[in-house]
């Protein structure tokens, strides 16, 4: 053997081990040369432990000592001693001891880093990003590891417990589109063909209750080219689950049981279920969001029928059109300044609307640049609509009801923010279910899925889909979770001739259908069982429960907001060769 293996992990030790001849391994995490004794701070996984190097107690290894720098690789031998009195580091779950070395192997040395492995840097995430090796030795980073780790055995153990069986799905599958851009694979044993990486494996769970088997369950990567932000990777893990015989309560169920486990196991916090359902229309209307979040009040009202019969044309045109106005009350918001105030309507002007009005209720009354047109008793009337106090403000939108809603509700969140409203100790755990079956794409000119081509319609609206199909309601529902959709789903179409019927409405004829579905609609016709599901975004739980900003970092090897790997350089070119043996020549 070269060197000594480790007896004790860097977290090990306590004031019971004192006496004992230990090896530990690791990085030299600090180094400190004090008047000849040489104390390092030797870390690995597990934690920290002081080893000294004393050359009245070992001359030749004080001297082998001296070497050491930070990230050097070594292992060393020593007695465990209590530290003398008053020098405990409470800090430390080793705090109580150190070892006292008789023994050393450098077992790799290391230049110096780009930044410092602590806990706290301000060195910038691309340079992390390139040294993730590095960053991955810093222990917030490694506590987010390892909390994804404890995820993963809370979600498999509690789906075993219920029943459900891990099932994997390929990887390079058929193109079908979800609602983002495909990742293309080309095919080099088959010319001019193309494999799809899963969006999510939708297609292959439904196919697998068609199968027969009821609970299906995967943790699974899926993979969408879309724009990246600081919620959402090309690459990203899904918990995915299919079950049949069951409706919208059903799953529900078993997801709140999950949010349940992970909320006790891993926050400490027990929740209450179930947990409160809100309609897409009432998220919209209410908090300007269809993943609200109801940490905080601010809650929206519609001022349209105050308003429709006012002097103020933009408002009465605007009602006019089928638009809406509305608002709400910032608590304190009469006391903003002019300055705020102009502030406030250039970030309102820059989400796309004409502008902000406001009505300000202070003790003299109404104070308003609009009070001319509206009026004083209109102008009351909104501040009693929005609930608005003495001493708050009202903000108001006037837009179609799209963009007068999520205007608002960007509005809602930086107010929260500039306000501090929101407690970073609270969570809040909701349902938005009820959502609309289609969008109107303006910029394709047809109806898009809102969930994805495989969600039902309500039974109640199915009518809906001969006339106004945009008025028809899916089976579908996202869990929110501090205003981070965490989850989303819904109950499935399993009648081809539905199924058929809703491609239409998507735009998709039969041929196309047959091209790119022919394979879900066939297997519909061998006895589909009614069946619905649910995928979790994995990573952004994760996000949520570590207080990270961003799921980068809860992902051991992320891209950048460009979509690049810097530490191994990917996407990269690759040679003519590669190219030509998969039939592809770039232009
Ligand atoms: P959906 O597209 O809503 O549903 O995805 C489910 C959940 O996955 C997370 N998510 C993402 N996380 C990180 N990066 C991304 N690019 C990204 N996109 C989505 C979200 C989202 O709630 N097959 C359906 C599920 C079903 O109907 O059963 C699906 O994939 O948290």
């Amino acid at each position: 053997m070269l060197y000594k293996k480790r007896t004790h992990t860097c977290g090990d030790l306590r004031a019971s081990h004192v006496g004992q001849s230990v090896t530990l391994t690791g990085w030299v995490d600090t180094r400190r040369d004090l008047g000849g004794v040489i104390f390092i701070d030797l870390r690995d996984r597990y934690g920290k432990t002081q080893v000294v190097f004393n050359p009245k107690h070992s001359e030749a290894i004080h001297t082998l000592a001296k070497e050491l720098r930070t990230e050097f690789v070594i292992s060393v031998s020593g007695y465990v001693e209590k530290r003398p009195d008053g020098t405990d580091n409470s800090k430390l779950l080793t705090g109580a001891i150190d070892v006292l070395a008789d023994d050393l192997t450098i077992l790799n040395k290391a230049e110096t880093t780009p930044f410092p492995i602590d806990d706290k840097i301000e060195t910038n995430e691309d340079l992390r990003l390139k040294y993730r090796y590095l960053d991955l030795r810093r222990e917030p980073m490694q506590k987010n590891l390892l909390l994804r780790h404890t995820m993963y055995q809370i979600t498999r153990r509690y789906f075993d417990e219920h029943s459900f069986v891990e099932i994997e799905t390929p990887v390079l599958m058929k193109s079908t589109p979800e609602g983002a851009r495909d990742f293309l694979v080309p095919s080099r044993i088959n010319p001019g063909k193309f494999y799809a990486l899963p969006q999510s494996p939708q297609t292959y769970k439904q196919i697998l209750m068609v199968a027969g088997y009821d609970r299906y369950f995967q943790i699974v990567k899926c993979f969408r080219d879309e724009d990246l932000r600081a919620d959402r990777q090309l690459e990203f893990t899904q918990i995915d689950v299919e079950m049949s015989f069951v409706d919208e309560s059903d799953i529900q169920t078993i997801v709140e049981g999950l949010m349940q486990r992970f909320m006790k196991e891993i926050k400490g916090i027990d929740v209450a279920v179930p947990f409160p359902r809100l309609t897409y229309k009432d998220a919209m209307e209410g908090y300007g969001s269809d993943k609200p979040d109801l940490r905080f009040d601010l809650k929206c009202a519609d001022f349209s029928t105050l308003v429709k019969e006012s002097g103020f044309k933009v408002f009465t045109e605007n009602v006019k059109k089928g638009g809406v106005v509305a608002g709400f009350a910032v608590p304190g918001g009469a006391a903003y300044t002019r300055n705020q105030m102009d502030n406030l309507v250039d970030f309102t002007k820059s989400l796309g609307v004409g502008g902000l009005a406001y009505i300000k209720l202070t003790e003299k009354g109404i104070e308003s640049a609009i009070e001319k047109f509206l009026g004083n008793d209109v102008c009351m009337k909104i501040c009693e609509a929005a609930g608005a106090k003495v001493g708050d403000n009202v903000l108001i939108v006037a837009d179609n009801w799209q963009k007068t809603y999520t205007t608002l509700g960007t509005l809602r969140l930086e107010i929260a923010k500039r306000m501090n409203l929101i407690d970073d100790n609270k969570w809040n755990l909701h349902w938005v279910v009820d959502f609309p079956m289609f969008d109107y794409s303006e910029e394709e000119k047809r109806h898009v899925a809102m969930h994805h081509p495989f969600t039902a319609p309500n039974p109640e609206d199915a009518h809906l889909l001969d006339g106004d199909a945009t008025k028809a309601r899916a089976r579908a529902y996202d869990l929110v979770m501090n205003g981070n959709e965490i989850a989303g789903g819904s109950i499935r179409i399993h009648d081809s001739s539905l199924q058929s019927k809703v491609f239409g409405l998507l735009g998709i004829g039969p041929e196309e259908a047959k091209m790119k579905f022919g394979f879900m609609l066939d297997a519909f016709r061998y006895g589909a069982p009614p069946h619905g599901g649910i995928a979790f975004g994995f990573d952004r739980i994760a996000m949520l429960f570590a207080g990270a900003k961003s799921i980068r970092d809860v992902i051991a090897f992320p891209k950048t907001s460009s979509g690049v790997s810097l530490m191994d350089d990917n996407p990269s070119t690759v040679d003519t060769k590669q190219l030509d043996e998969l039939h592809i020549k770039l232009k």
